[in-house]
């Protein structure tokens, strides 16, 4: 089948086939809903699923057992610069202190790049801190993994050390309610100084 304009004087009127036309286009949804569905299933993991969380929110479960070094998820994300890191940071931070907000999903790759996590398909987004976790983020080029540190049970919360800096240590404090946590979302190496600084203020 083919569409010719009714106004066209010419002799050689320009013809469109529309049956391949209509394929094109469909071809093109077809890729899409692929590469979404791809991107989706990049952010999910047989392992774990997402539930309501007795720390904070949303959390992440085991589905199963989950032996110790196993990789769980991958973390996935949009790779930015540093700068475009940067202002993304602050305007977070600034979105953070009108809502209460506190969620930043901007984990640091390398000394070029960052990976922001802020896309609904990234499960991994959704696992929460503690003092005493059982998963740690491995980078792996430009991917970062999930990996268990511990054996871990089916229905136990997937959580890991966010490494937060002790500078801000009053902004976030930790709910995890482990045995031993030190009441903020610290990372372990800067333990020690926080424990100063606590000391300091009593
Ligand atoms: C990346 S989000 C984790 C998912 C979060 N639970 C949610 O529902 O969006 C990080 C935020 O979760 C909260 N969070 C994570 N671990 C926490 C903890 N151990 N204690 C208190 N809040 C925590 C903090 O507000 C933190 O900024
Ligand atoms: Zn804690």
């Amino acid at each position: 089948m083919t569409f010719s304009f009714p106004f066209c004087k010419s002799a050689n009127p320009v013809r469109i086939p529309i049956m391949a036309v209509k394929k094109k286009v469909e071809s093109a949804e077809k890729i899409l809903h692929r590469k979404l569905l791809a991107l989706w299933e990049r952010g999910q993991s047989s392992y774990c699923e997402v539930r309501g969380s007795a720390i904070h929110g949303r959390g992440v479960y085991a589905t199963c057992f989950i032996p110790k070094e196993t990789k769980i998820i991958e973390y996935v994300g949009e790779l930015i610069d540093k700068a475009e890191s940067e202002s993304r940071g602050i305007s977070q931070q600034e979105k953070s202190q009108k809502t209460g907000d506190a969620a930043v999903y901007i984990f640091t790759l390398s000394n070029k790049y960052d990976l922001d996590g802020n896309v609904p398909w990234n499960t991994a987004r959704l696992i929460n801190h503690s003092c005493s976790p059982n998963c740690e983020a491995w980078i792996d080029g430009r991917k970062i993994f999930i990996h268990s540190t511990t054996d871990i049970e089916v229905g136990e919360e997937l959580t890991f050390d966010y490494g937060f800096d002790v500078d801000c240590y009053k902004d976030h404090p930790c709910l995890c309610g482990r045995d031993g946590c030190v009441g903020y979302i610290v990372g372990r190496s800067q333990w020690p100084e926080l424990q100063a600084r606590l000391q300091g203020e009593s």
